[in-house]
């Protein structure tokens, strides 16, 4: 992580800029929930149209400056440069720093690479899309792409190395249909229109034993799947745990709607690395496809995060909660408070908000009591709204 460290001096002026970085306000810690003596201070930077936050701390008897995590940008030139740029504006003593710009490395072609932003915004297709979650080693994605160019494929998957390794495949063998979401399957389906997919294949999901909190299925993600699929689409469940095998059937008996068909030790057409690695040792493999029996409604995503209200901050501080509001489906926790100096009404609240399963940090920036997202919103999914209308009410 680039930073710097430094003898003290006094701080930067804002509004400033210096080698075409801006350096637009800093917000002193409040401590808030830490109580710390150790002040904190977040300083606003631009560089090259990304805004992001750096944080300067004492360092034993000198001062650190670095990144601040959440608002996190890339490249990390544009980083090193605005840390660079710091130090130059108040020209104190360097005891430390490994922010020396170096060239970076050309990134990858990554045209299929989708940022889950892509699909709240921009995805549209004519075609009929399929669906892999956790795809692993990319053999079944790919044969099913391979031998379905007319369909649009979707591949979730969480583990990166996996990722590069099915967009290296993907390169080689020339295919073209197929998006990759580095993105939590079990909250992905929200961004998708609904009754356009006409299979979703799950095979061999981490049983999660242990943790059923962690499981793919779970009633939300049933439901969510049987609101994007056509009717007559299908969720295809491929297991070797019998465990999980009678969890998700008894989950799938429960619903209103829907068709259930049941196999044992089924052939595919394709054998992925992990049933391979249970053939041989000779495991019963369970097939559970549901299949869709209707037409949903359209999907509609509720985008609206603004704060219709002014607040007078310096009198709201003192009723923030400390602690976690937790709900069923969401929550919101304030993590500290910030207040700029010389600029009245002003601050940041830095929080974690959403979904317990991919909670997301932002921080709220004030001028003059005006509330907005730093770096803009969230994603808009149903958790992140809930947890927005939440705060409203903590604010208003
Ligand atoms: C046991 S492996 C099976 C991989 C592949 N389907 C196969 O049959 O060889 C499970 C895969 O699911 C991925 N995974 C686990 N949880 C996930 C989630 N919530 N969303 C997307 N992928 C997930 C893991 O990273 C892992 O690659």
């Amino acid at each position: 992580m680039p930073h710097i460290v430094f003898n003290k001096t006094d701080l930067i002026n804002t509004p400033s800029s210096k080698d075409g970085v801006e350096f637009k306000f800093i917000a002193k810690s409040y401590n808030f929930t830490t109580h710390e003596r150790n002040t904190e201070y977040k300083i606003a930077v631009e560089n090259q149209g990304k805004e992001f936050l750096l944080t300067l701390k004492n360092k034993d008897n000198d001062q650190m400056i670095k990144i601040d995590k959440v608002t996190r940008i890339a490249p990390i030139t544009l980083v090193k440069d605005a840390l660079n740029a710091y130090v130059d504006s108040i020209n104190p003593k360097i005891v430390f720093s490994n922010t020396n710009s170096i060239h970076q490395k050309a990134e990858p072609q990554k045209e299929f690479l989708k940022d889950i932003n892509y699909f709240v915004d921009e995805f549209k297709t004519d075609k009929e899309i399929q669906i892999e979650v956790g795809f692993g080693s990319g053999r079944h994605l790919l044969h099913q792409a391979k031998n379905n160019p007319d369909i649009q494929f979707i591949g979730l998957e969480i583990h990166t190395p996996s990722i590069e390794q099915a967009l290296k495949q993907m390169k080689l063998q020339d295919i073209t249909n197929v998006l990759i979401v580095n993105y939590d399957a079990r909250l992905f389906m929200e961004f998708i229109d609904s009754n356009k997919v006409g299979r979703i294949f799950v095979h061999f999901p981490v049983p999660w034993d242990k943790k059923p909190h962690r499981r793919i299925y779970s009633n939300g993600f049933i439901n969510e799947a049987l609101r994007v699929l056509k009717f007559e689409g299908t969720l295809e469940l491929r297991t070797d745990s019998r465990k999980y095998f009678d969890y998700c059937t008894e989950l799938l008996t429960n619903l209103p709607t829907g068709k259930i068909t049941i196999d044992i030790n089924k052939d595919l057409e394709i054998s992925s690395k992990y049933e391979d690695r249970w053939k041989k040792q000779g495991k019963n493999i369970y097939d559970v496809v549901l299949q869709s029996q209707s037409v949903d409604e359209p999907l509609v995503i509720q985008k609206d995060f603004s704060f219709d209200f002014e607040i007078n901050y310096e009198d709201k501080i003192s009723s923030i909660p400390t602690k976690s509001i937790v709900d069923k489906d969401f929550f919101v926790h304030i993590e500290d408070l910030f207040i700029m100096e010389n600029e009245k009404n002003s601050g940041l609240i830095q929080l974690t908000m959403g979904n317990f399963d991919r909670p997301v940090s932002k921080y709220l920036l004030i001028k003059n009591g005006k509330i907005d997202y730093y770096q803009g919103s969230p994603l808009p999914t149903s958790s992140n709204i809930k947890a927005h209308n939440k705060l409203k009410e903590i604010l208003n």
